[in-house]
């Protein structure tokens, strides 16, 4: 059996800020049926720690980046972790990576470079008699993973995974020696990138394969439009660099099942789960298709387009409820669309159990990403015959079938697609969304065939288990 080691900053059900934590919550029940076994270093946080059931000390170190550290392993909700018990790092409630004034902590490159630094340790000695043939790390938290393991010879084979390229994980040149880094490898060939430190540079140049999100997001981080300054980087390493494309959870995510709904299994059943959403919104009954949104406010999202495109969907009889949070400008711009409107319904804040009531009664659901590595939410949509309603860039391309003529014609539609990526052809997007519901049969043909679309992690937990296996070889 494979035994990997994923290295993660967040994982849920237990500490989450977006899809990166679904993601690595679900890789190891994906992979276990392609005989891997998964274990994943998370950094101790409170919320890690509290729930962590028969933690046993595995390994010690007197001063992990400025204090005393353990490693514990254990389970927590159905996963096996190693978890990095250091208080003077991770004794911090609240989210993984800001302090209660929403800033980044200070020391986030200590506290990640500690992660990385122990990925290399578990790598290089094992822990507790374990010993991983991989080690899988995912983003910038994970890139030093690359670093630290250079000198070894005997070191496992390293994959990175970048689900955002936006975040390249800086840190002052002058911590060269505080994070424990070759200040001889502070150069464009190694982990310098415009003068600072890149946790996530050391990676992509470092890793023995790079994947991403979706194919499509692998290609465009070749480009200048997308590689956020780090393009030329992932020229350079095209060889390592492939597209696979994220799952989601279909026990978690199943209209047949879910509690938290009318539970359905055709387009019909949707019905009552609609009214519910509507009377729970305080959303009027309406001729138009009641559109849902559940994102970060930020400006990747793109909401600020759809606050823009909103009046020609309200104009046909259109419905939009919001849930999310993030900029405070943009909620308040929807707060304020919400004031002014009778057919827009918000709610600033994060709720799972709403978001699975909002995906079953949407008719559709909006993303109108600048950029989407993956994303999950057109995912659930389809799943839920939720039309999703997307810009045409990154995840949002490879999952969704365009409503164009052709596809009309042939029946395999799944939604709609819009480009070029701007509030007009959103707009147009959201008229031709109105018509098509307008058209009874093709709106149930389209619900069904998306609800049919695979959006499970099958051929994707293949594609880790292969590349995994290919690494391994190659020693
Ligand atoms: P990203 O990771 O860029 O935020 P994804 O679409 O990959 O985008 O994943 C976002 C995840 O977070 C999804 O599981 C989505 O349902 C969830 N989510 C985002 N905002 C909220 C919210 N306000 N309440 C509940 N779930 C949310
Ligand atoms: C990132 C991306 C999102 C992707 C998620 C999980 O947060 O923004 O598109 O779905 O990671 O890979």
């Amino acid at each position: 059996m494979m035994q990997v080691l994923s290295v993660a900053s967040e994982i849920a059900p237990l500490v989450k800020t977006g899809g990166l934590a679904d993601v690595t919550g679900a890789l190891p029940a994906a992979l276990a049926g392609q005989g891997v076994r998964m274990r994943t270093l998370v950094p101790g946080y409170p919320a890690i720690l509290s729930a962590l059931e028969g933690g046993q000390a595995v390994a010690e170190w007197p001063d992990l980046f400025g204090g005393p550290a353990r490693l514990l392993a254990g389970q927590a909700a159905g996963l096996d972790l190693l978890a990095i018990d250091a208080p003077h790092l991770f004794a911090r409630p609240g989210n993984p990576y800001l302090g209660p004034d929403g800033r980044d902590w200070p020391d986030n490159p200590q506290r990640f470079a500690a992660l990385s630094w122990v990925a290399a340790r578990i790598g290089a000695e094992g822990a507790g008699g374990w010993r991983p043939d991989i080690l899988h790390g995912h983003d910038w938290q994970a890139g030093l993973v690359a670093e630290y393991r250079r000198t070894d010879p005997a070191a496992p084979p390293f994959v990175l995974t970048i689900h955002n390229i936006a975040f390249p994980g800086p840190a002052d040149p002058g911590l060269v020696h505080a994070l424990r880094l070759d200040p001889g490898r502070f150069h464009a060939e190694g982990y310098e990138f415009w003068g600072a430190i890149s946790a996530l540079k050391a990676g992509l140049m470092g890793a023995d394969a790079l994947t991403t999100v979706s194919p499509r997001y692998a290609e465009e981080l070749m480009s200048a439009e997308f590689g956020m300054g780090l393009d030329g980087v992932m020229r350079h390493r095209r060889d390592v660099l492939s597209g696979i494309l994220n799952g989601i959870d279909d026990q978690l995510w199943n209209p047949a099942a879910d509690p938290a709904i009318t539970p359905y299994d055709g387009p019909a059943g949707k019905a009552p789960n609609k009214a519910a959403l509507r009377a729970e919104m305080g959303l009027p009954d309406a001729p138009g298709p009641l559109c849902v949104v559940i994102s970060r406010m930020t400006h990747q999202k793109g909401l600020d387009m759809l606050a823009a495109a909103l009046p020609a969907l309200l104009d046909r009889g259109g419905q939009l409820a919001l849930l999310g949070s993030g900029d405070a400008e943009l909620e308040g711009r929807f707060r304020a669309l919400a004031d002014h409107h009778a057919g827009v319904a918000v709610r600033i804040g994060y709720d799972e159990a709403l978001s699975h009531r909002m995906i079953a009664g949407g008719d559709a659901i909006l993303v109108p990403s600048r950029f989407e590595p993956c994303g999950l939410t057109q995912l659930y949509g389809l799943r839920y015959g939720t039309i999703p309603v997307v810009a045409l860039t990154g995840g949002l391309a490879d999952t969704v079938i365009n409503a164009s003529p052709a596809a009309l014609a042939r029946n395999v539609a799944t939604g709609l697609q819009f480009a070029p990526v701007n509030a007009e052809s959103l707009t147009n997007a959201l008229l031709h969304l109105c018509a098509l519901y307008k058209d009874r049969r093709t709106w149930s043909r389209m619900v069904r065939n998306a609800m049919g679309h695979p959006v499970g992690w099958g051929p994707s937990a293949k594609a880790y288990a292969a590349l995994y296996a290919r690494l391994t070889e190659a020693r």
